[in-house]
């Protein structure tokens, strides 16, 4: 793969692709119904990644009129067990079957010593988990030919061997890796409020030139912290912070993630509206600033 962009085209990204929804089963019908006002879809690879059925036989029929993002969530980028090699070759060759726009994972680890423990677990933040990370991204942009996207997690401790923060380490492996990043803006906040740093400083230190995908989701408040559920409305806070990425990053491609108590499509599309609305608004007001004329 050659890792090296063309001074002639700087922009690594994939093309922007607007705004989109995760493809969730309950909703298969109203795609396949009638069109939908909804620009793309991200899948999740592993509910797919079978030989036939009705899952895949849905999204061969939702595909021929939807651009697809391919998520996954056991690629465990972080452990020190190696890399699932089968689990690779069969998501590469689900990748050639449906050609997604892009294809992301976590920046987390899911298990160790052949255990999987089902959920995303933040890294320590050393030059030594960087620099393990970096060659286990390496290894899979070789493996897929394609640059990974990869995505910040939220998380509900903190190691205290961390020698840099969560936005220095990301930034540095999407430079050392020369990957690209899925900003979850809902994990940043869920973050920022249980450990109590600033969600803003956290976007103002990552490569707006890397920056493929952002997710939006709710989440669960319950006092204390607060769990990246997304089983809930996404809330004016995370709407806030997503202008501010729209400001900082230009147009990103946008989807809202939604796993839990999943509400009609019609809900749905309607803060993907808002969404579309927020993002319109931010993004006229930093072309406003930029012509604005000097004061004399
Ligand atoms: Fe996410």
């Amino acid at each position: 793969m050659n890792r090296t962009p063309s001074p002639a085209s700087p922009e690594i990204r994939a093309p922007f692709l607007g705004y989109g929804l995760g493809l969730r089963p309950t909703h298969y019908a109203d795609f396949l119904a009638a069109p939908q006002p909804v620009d793309w879809l991200e899948i999740i690879a592993e509910n797919y990644m079978i030989q036939g059925g009705k899952p895949l036989a849905m999204l061969d029929a939702i595909r021929a009129d939807y651009p697809l993002a391919m998520h996954g969530v056991s690629m465990s980028l972080g452990s020190v067990q190696p890399l699932d090699a089968d689990y690779l070759r069969r998501l590469k060759a689900f990748a050639e079957r449906i050609e997604p726009a892009w294809i992301s994972d976590h920046l987390c680890w899911t298990g160790v010593h052949g255990v999987n423990l089902h959920d995303l677990y933040p890294l320590p933040y050393t030059e030594e988990a960087l620099k393990h990370v970096v060659g286990r991204i390496g290894q899979v942009q070789e493996l897929l030919g394609r640059r990974l996207v990869i995505e910040n997690v939220s998380s509900y401790l903190s190691y205290a061997d961390s020698a840099m923060s969560e936005w220095e380490f990301l930034a540095a492996i999407a430079e050392q890796a020369d990957c690209l990043l899925l900003l979850d803006v809902n994990n940043i906040y869920v973050s920022s409020v249980n450990h109590g740093f600033d969600p803003r400083a956290f976007i103002d230190h990552l490569p707006p030139g890397r920056i493929q995908q952002i997710h939006l989701a709710g989440h669960s408040n319950i006092g204390d912290f607060i769990i990246d559920t997304h089983d809930a409305p996404i809330i004016d806070p995370v709407f806030d912070l997503y202008a501010h990425a729209c400001r900082r990053c230009g147009p990103v491609s946008t989807m809202i993630e939604r796993d839990d108590k999943i509400p009609p499509l019609a809900e749905l599309i309607a803060e993907l509206d808002r969404v579309r609305q927020i993002a319109a608004d931010a993004l006229t007001s930093t072309r406003i600033a930029r012509e604005a004329p000097c004061p004399a």
